[in-house]
């Protein structure tokens, strides 16, 4: 069933492992990423930035085209069609009225009294609609689609600053910015585990780790341990997908069916899901 994130981040709390965000950019990812899920037996999140949604279509064409395949395919599993990276009240509110059931309102780029009052109007609006709610703190590095913040931009969160936006905005999760980063990293990642510990322990809510792609696998339990239920994976499958085309292309320089190299795509798309979901310990969990 489609369903907040709420429910599903204590579980992954309680349960210590952590439920996938996986980004949706086309219908073969919502494909993928809904099989894998349903093989796994495992609950999803299926992130969409704005981006996406306007790539795709609109806020509108993305839940019907999940809602769907959910359908077709006899999903079962608990989904959440969840607003990546939010950049204002008025993207929420389309988000919301579309029938998303989570969104995540960025105000990371706005002083903190800013962010706080922009993020608790989202909330009073999206906890109305029984929609789940994720905050953003500090600067988280890299690109994904518009949203680029360079090094130099790059903040890691201030715990008291975190308790403070949590407790005041009544959030459902929180990301942190504490040394991840968007799309690949340049060297090993660096993650705050320490201010990590110290955000769990003030704000008591399930935490949220973007920049899944590229993080070791000892630092993903780390990063559970500590109270991440939540964890965002995006490159990953795009470079596994494009490297499957390539190949597939290359060796066939006749084709041009679609089908042909987009089903390989969302094949290998759906593998690395699966593997991510075993990582992460959401397996079995739905
Ligand atoms: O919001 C989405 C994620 O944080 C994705 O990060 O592309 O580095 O896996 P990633
Ligand atoms: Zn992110």
């Amino acid at each position: 069933p489609l369903v907040s994130m709420k429910e599903m981040l204590i579980k992954a709390n309680e349960g210590s492992y952590a439920v996938g965000q996986f980004n949706v950019n086309n219908l073969e990812y919502a494909q993928a990423i809904l099989q894998a899920a349903q093989e796994e037996n495992s609950p999803v999140i299926l992130g969409v930035s704005e981006g996406a949604a306007r790539y795709i279509g609109g806020f509108k064409t993305v839940v019907l085209m999940i809602e769907g395949l959910m359908h077709d395919y006899n999903i079962t599993v608990p989904v959440a069609i969840h607003l990546d990276h939010g950049s204002s009240y008025q993207k929420c509110a389309e988000a919301i009225h579309a029938g998303f059931t989570s969104v995540m309102i960025d105000g990371s780029h706005h002083p903190l009294e800013e962010n706080i009052a922009l993020t608790k109007k989202v909330v009073e609006l999206a906890h109305f609609h029984g929609v789940s709610v994720e905050a953003e703190l500090g600067r988280i590095g890299g690109q994904e689609d518009d949203l680029i913040v360079d090094d130099a931009e790059a903040a890691y969160a201030i715990p008291a600053e975190c308790d403070q936006l949590v407790r005041e905005t009544g959030v459902d999760c929180f990301a942190p910015a504490l040394g991840s980063v968007h799309g690949p990293y340049k060297g090993e990642p660096n993650l705050g585990f320490d201010r990590m510990k110290e955000v769990m322990e003030l704000t008591k809510v399930p935490l949220v780790l973007h920049g899944g792609t590229g993080i070791p696998t000892k630092d993903i339990q780390k990063a559970i341990s500590l109270g991440t239920a939540k964890i965002n994976v995006n490159t990953e499958n795009q470079i596994a997908s494009a490297k499957k085309i390539r190949e597939v292309l290359a060796d066939n320089p006749e084709m041009y069916d679609p089908r042909k190299f987009l089903g390989p795509a969302r094949e290998t798309i759906k593998q690395t899901v699966s593997g991510k979901m075993r990582e992460f310990g959401s397996s079995n969990q739905a």
